[in-house]
């Protein structure tokens, strides 16, 4: 992120955004901006047209009619891939190659293999890669991470963690939401909903729950099982819950729902109490609260509020100049190998043993 003849002693790592997607034009986008270490110099979409109207209303300088063409700006320090699913290998791949540093949407990847194929194209090419988990920013996290060092619950036991949400008619196609808009008004099913782009309630929001206990825990599971609901027209899980046992005989239970309307939720418990996170994943932007059962007694405190997109790219910015990634790419490996593991069980009904 040199930036010749440039009199700022700090310059602003230069973002490239790939793809028109909803999460970036909504929120990362903003967030670079309500954040202080980066700036948007760039946006590709598969669309030339599009990249162009997108560029206009964001007011960003540069449209791309093409990824590659993205890939090759040589004022884009880093880029962010808002791509379904089933792309963030390939691309992350080529941003490597083309040098540029990585913030991949969350989940990495579906299968452990493609997240080491990920992971080793940006250690070859010396550049970070990070999967977004923007939640983890949240300041209410890291109160969680203090109450659990102080050993207010005692030694952690249990984790309970939930992302459901009700997915509405139009994100199935059979309505006019905002990806048919952006499509032309062409009548589009829902990325989440397709099977050929790694779809699916575990890939979009149980995730969450799986990233939860791992982090809660500092640990990953040594053997997983797991139950899905696959849905008969889409072919993709809309429900799907899993039982992770970790070291020390510590047990998760997790899910993630596009049937179910919506808990973003986590608790942890040991036997001395139990911490709440009500609004875990998104929180918005206002106070936070994090709640606290001791000894049958709930208290509550209040977490100032924070933008996590902004944290998310301020402290990828920090880590690209400091030349190291918090936690490092290889979470989101150990992540991807627990998403196989469970997508496995719930094929097989078998439980599945992690190494
Ligand atoms: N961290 C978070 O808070 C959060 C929230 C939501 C989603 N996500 C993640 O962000 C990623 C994108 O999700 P989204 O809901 O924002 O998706 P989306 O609105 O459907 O956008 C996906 C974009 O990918 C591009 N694309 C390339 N090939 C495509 C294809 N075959 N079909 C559809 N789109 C294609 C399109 O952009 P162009 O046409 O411009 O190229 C499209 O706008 C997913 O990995 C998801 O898990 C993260």
């Amino acid at each position: 992120m040199s930036h010749p003849g440039s009199t700022m002693q700090r310059p602003k790592l230069r973002w490239g955004v790939v793809s028109t997607a909803r999460i970036g034009r909504q929120r990362f986008i903003p967030g670079v901006r309500a954040g202080t270490q980066g700036e948007v110099v760039a946006i590709a979409s598969r669309e030339p047209g599009r990249a162009q109207v997108v560029s206009a209303e964001l007011g960003i300088p540069r449209a791309h009619g093409t990824y590659e063409g993205l890939l090759s700006d040589p004022e884009v320090d880093a880029v962010y891939i808002g791509l379904p699913n089933g792309m963030h290998a390939e691309w992350t791949i080529r941003a490597a190659e083309a040098g540029k540093h990585v913030l991949c949407e969350k989940p990495l990847a579906r299968r452990a293999a493609d997240a080491a194929r990920m992971t080793e194209a940006c250690r070859r090419a010396g550049v970070i890669l990070m999967e977004a988990f923007m939640y983890r920013l949240h300041p209410q996290h890291a109160r969680v991470q203090a109450l659990l060092q102080q050993g207010v619950i005692g030694a952690p036991a249990f984790v309970r963690a939930s992302f459901c949400f009700s997915m509405d008619t139009g994100r199935r196609g059979q309505g006019g939401g905002e990806t048919n808009r952006l499509a032309g008004g062409r009548a589009t099913v829902d990325v989440r909903l397709q099977a050929g782009l790694e779809g699916g309630a575990l890939m979009d929001v149980g995730c969450y729950a799986v990233n939860a206990a791992r982090y809660l825990f500092g640990a990953e599971p040594v053997e997983v099982s797991a139950q899905q609901r696959v849905d008969p027209e889409f072919g993709v899980d809309t429900a799907f819950a899993g039982l992770l046992r970790f070291p020390g005989d510590c047990l998760a239970l997790i899910d993630g729902s596009f049937d179910a309307a919506g808990t973003q939720r986590y608790e942890i418990a040991g036997a001395a109490g139990l911490i709440q996170v009500e609004r875990a994943y998104l929180p918005g932007d206002g106070p936070a609260t994090v709640h606290v059962v001791t000894s049958g007694q709930q208290r509550s405190e209040e977490i100032s509020g924070a933008n996590q997109y902004a944290l998310e790219a301020d402290h990828f910015a920090r880590s690209v100049r400091s030349g190291r990634l918090l936690p490092p790419a290889e979470d989101g490996l150990a992540q991807a190998a627990v998403v196989e593991a469970l997508y496995r069980s719930a094929d097989t009904g078998q439980a599945v043993r992690l190494a």
